[in-house]
């Protein structure tokens, strides 16, 4: 664990603040007293949240994938510094069906879930670095998934994004540690939001956006490394990762006809 403690006022960027996760982290987030710029696409959503959390909520519309949107974002939050933290949680998920492969939905999740997360620390980069000092560590915090622990069915392009940006993210982990920056990472299990309310099986460990908040707050004020909940599922997840790779994939196998049965 990279040792913080949280006493002051925190500002903070948080992307795919609009739902589902990202908004119970918001607000949670103003619950605790701390600033939060806000980003997502749904511009009437950002407003709307400002008017009802109030003043602490400071909108930044745009799309994490648009090149000129992040130039905007990088101007936007330099003017914001000092800067403590950077949430990057704005994603996707799409499913594939293996009889009608579709590269372009990998692309599209892809293109989101990685390409968007990097244009984001672009972005955010010149203001997390203008905000370190003696008493201010920033923290910069992706946000993955554990699905991409286990091979499960249709899950080809959203596990393999996801295991992208924990790679992007413990890259960036060392290539920021000299300059004192931090970099967690988050990966949740399953948790209650429009992404998942889509989903037609059955989600082990379900759990509520606001508890998922609470955690990941938790760990984030500690600037932990990584930040996974519900701990009942993700345990053992990592418990099935290390069963013998033959058994692993019958299992994934067996997961993926029931699928299509
Ligand atoms: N729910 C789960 O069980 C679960 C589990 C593991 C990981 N996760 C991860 O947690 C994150 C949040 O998921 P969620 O379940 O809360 O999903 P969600 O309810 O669908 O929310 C996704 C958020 O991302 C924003 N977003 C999507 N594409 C964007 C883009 N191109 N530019 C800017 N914002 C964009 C959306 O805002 P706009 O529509 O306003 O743009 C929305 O606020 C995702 O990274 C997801 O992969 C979720």
């Amino acid at each position: 664990m990279m040792t913080q403690t949280t006493p002051h006022q925190l500002t903070v960027w948080l992307t795919g603040a609009t739902s589902g996760i990202g908004l119970a982290v918001l607000q949670e987030l103003v619950a605790r007293g701390h600033r939060v710029i806000a980003t997502g696409r749904n511009r009437e959503r950002l407003d709307e949240l400002r008017d009802s959390l109030g003043d602490s909520v400071i909108p930044l519309a745009g799309d994490v994938t648009d090149p000129t949107d992040c130039e905007r974002f990088q101007e936007q939050l330099l003017t914001m510094a000092p800067l403590d933290w950077a949430i990057l949680n704005a994603g996707t998920c799409e499913y594939l069906d293996v009889r009608q492969f579709d590269a372009e939905l990998v692309s599209r999740v892809m293109n989101t879930n990685v390409v968007g997360t990097a244009r984001s620390v672009e972005a955010v980069l010149p203001a997390l670095r203008a905000s370190g000092s003696e008493t201010r560590r920033p923290l910069l915090a992706i946000v993955s998934s554990s699905s991409w622990w286990f091979p499960f069915t249709r899950a080809e392009a959203y596990g393999a994004s996801k295991a992208a940006l924990t790679y992007f993210a413990e890259s960036l982990r060392a290539d920021l540690a000299a300059e004192k920056i931090d970099v967690s990472v988050v990966s949740p299990g399953f948790v209650k939001t429009p992404l998942t309310d889509q989903n037609d099986f059955s989600m082990p460990f379900l759990m509520d956006a606001a508890d998922a908040a609470r955690i990941m707050v938790r760990d984030l004020e500690k600037h932990r490394r990584h930040s996974h909940f519900p701990k009942r599922f993700t345990c053992s997840l990592k418990l099935l990762a290390c069963l013998p790779r033959i058994i692993k994939d019958r299992m994934a196998a067996a997961m993926a006809r029931s699928n299509t049965d």
